[in-house]
């Protein structure tokens, strides 16, 4: 059984059943994406190993050895033809030829499910997949549920990380033209308690955390590494709900009426599906996609916590294998940037560089280029990293500049010292995102160490070399 056999005998069967990672009906054998690899621009069609089961990564790796890869189609495994694919410009333009988005790099997002490896979508900034032209999709006022799996460390405050119902022009065409559930921190409309993220629901020009524009005290910052996020709606009536993809139910955090604001009831919805932008191709989010459904009807609570067991028995989990950084391992991060490869993550006192250690160096400076990884200390997820010869110091950024200072026990030096681990943005050992700004990876320019945004606003940010300078070879510690 999968998530959408569940919905259909529920009475609210899958219009669109979008996923990289695994099969979504329990008899499904037919293709979960398409890659285009760089060489050549062929592309490769990835089906689940089995029928219902997990994506066959392995069929992509090697289609893509050598080379790069993009996800160019997210198949509907619905058999309404409902796939998503690159954006096309509306409202907004994105960065790619002709106002149209990003495609995703397919092996950003590496995992695994039930044991074997698989990939989700990575959406960076300008990146946006979508379908204007849908069969079966709820329209005007009609009931619709939706679902998606996200990764609950990656998000922005930019507009808009979305899955679900959108314009079918690209355009805002008013209140109560979309419906979406919406992840990450922007402020500009909803939010709830704590820092965010959140999960609310993109209604257009606006996103709710519940019946109030603005603060909502029901709607939590969640942030689990692997999170189920749930919209649904219907005549005067919608609901957010969300929890751990990994393990336990998921909670209700509105169930009510549409919001105080005009034009949101009746809703106008237009069921064109995005993934990744708002309503409008806004292109500033960033976010990661692993599997999600639209339903026609709407889906009962029973009916979605049934979805919910059925998710957390799938067994996502993170390659930590991957990159190396597993908590309570010590290990030494060296530079892959060709100018520097004989240089690490060292530290003199509370300064932090990158240093030319050889096996000759002294065993101080062994030690000063040493680090245990922790279990992230703002967030379980993700890891930090802690000095091998100052038991307590950790790395952690302060004006973007990364520095050894003592735990003070804050929950800002939990955020700043925590990095969330990705496979390496040049193909290299790992590259290490900031926690609290997740625009940001761990980067050395100048021989001294930085979060940096790919062509932000600081000399740090450089485009020049970026990928190469965030990604750092994991290997045993020097001391
Ligand atoms: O509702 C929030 C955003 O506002 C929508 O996603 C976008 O279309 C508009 O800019």
């Amino acid at each position: 059984q999968g998530p959408c056999d569940i919905y259909a005998a529920g009475g609210t069967p899958c219009v669109a059943a979008h996923s990289t990672t695994r099969a979504l009906y329990g008899s499904y054998t037919g293709p979960l994406y398409q890659v285009r690899r760089a060489s050549d621009n062929t592309t490769r069609d990835i089906a689940p190993l089995s029928a219902g089961g997990v994506a066959n990564a392995a069929a992509q790796d090697s289609f893509c050895a050598g080379t790069t890869c993009v996800i160019t189609v997210i198949y509907d495994q619905s058999g309404r033809n409902n796939r998503l694919t690159q954006a096309p410009p509306g409202g907004f333009n994105g960065p790619a030829a002709g106002g149209y988005d990003n495609l995703a790099n397919a092996t950003a997002a590496p995992i695994t499910v039930g044991g074997h490896k698989a990939y989700g979508v990575y959406v960076a900034p300008g990146t946006g997949y979508r379908n204007n032209n849908t069969n079966g999709i709820a329209t005007g006022d009609q009931p619709e549920g939706m679902y998606a799996i996200f990764d609950g460390t990656h998000y922005n405050g930019g507009c808009c990380f979305d899955y679900g119902n959108a314009e079918r022009n690209s355009h805002d065409n008013g209140n109560g033209t979309m419906e979406a559930i919406y992840f990450g921190n922007i402020k500009v409309w909803g939010y709830g308690t704590g820092n965010g993220p959140w999960i609310m629901a993109d209604l257009e020009n606006g996103l709710f955390s519940g019946v109030n524009p603005g603060y909502n005290a029901n709607d939590p910052s969640i942030s689990h590494r692997f999170l189920t996020a749930i919209v649904k709606g219907g005549p005067n009536h919608w609901a957010i709900r969300g929890g751990n993809a990994q393990s336990g139910g998921v909670s209700t955090f509105y169930d009510g009426v549409r919001p105080n604001a005009s034009g949101y009831n009746p809703m106008k919805k237009e069921g064109a599906i995005i993934l990744g932008i708002g309503g409008d191709n806004s292109v500033g989010a960033r976010g990661t996609f692993y599997e999600g459904v639209m339903t026609s009807g709407y889906p009962s609570d029973a009916t979605e916590n049934a979805v919910q067991a059925n998710i957390t028995a799938a067994g996502y989990a993170t390659s930590s294998a991957g990159t190396g950084l597993t908590p309570g391992s010590a290990v030494s991060l060296r530079a892959t940037t060709a100018c520097c490869t004989d240089r690490y993550i060292h530290h003199s006192g509370s300064t932090v560089d990158t240093a030319v250690i050889t096996s000759s160096s002294s065993a101080t400076e062994k030690g000063n280029a040493s680090w245990t990884v922790r279990t992230g200390l703002g967030n379980s997820s993700c890891v930090s990293f802690e000095s091998r010869n100052t038991a307590g110091q950790y790395l952690r950024h302060q004006n973007y500049q990364l520095h050894l200072q003592a735990d003070d026990g804050s929950a800002l030096f939990a955020q700043d010292a925590t990095f969330c681990p990705e496979a390496g943005r040049n193909g290299q050992g790992a590259s290490l995102r900031s926690l609290n700004y997740s625009d940001r990876y761990v980067r050395h320019y100048n021989n001294i160490v930085y979060i940096a945004a790919d062509g932000g606003p600081n000399t740090f940010d450089s485009t020049n070399a970026y990928n190469d300078d965030v990604s750092w070879l994991v290997s045993s510690p020097w001391g």
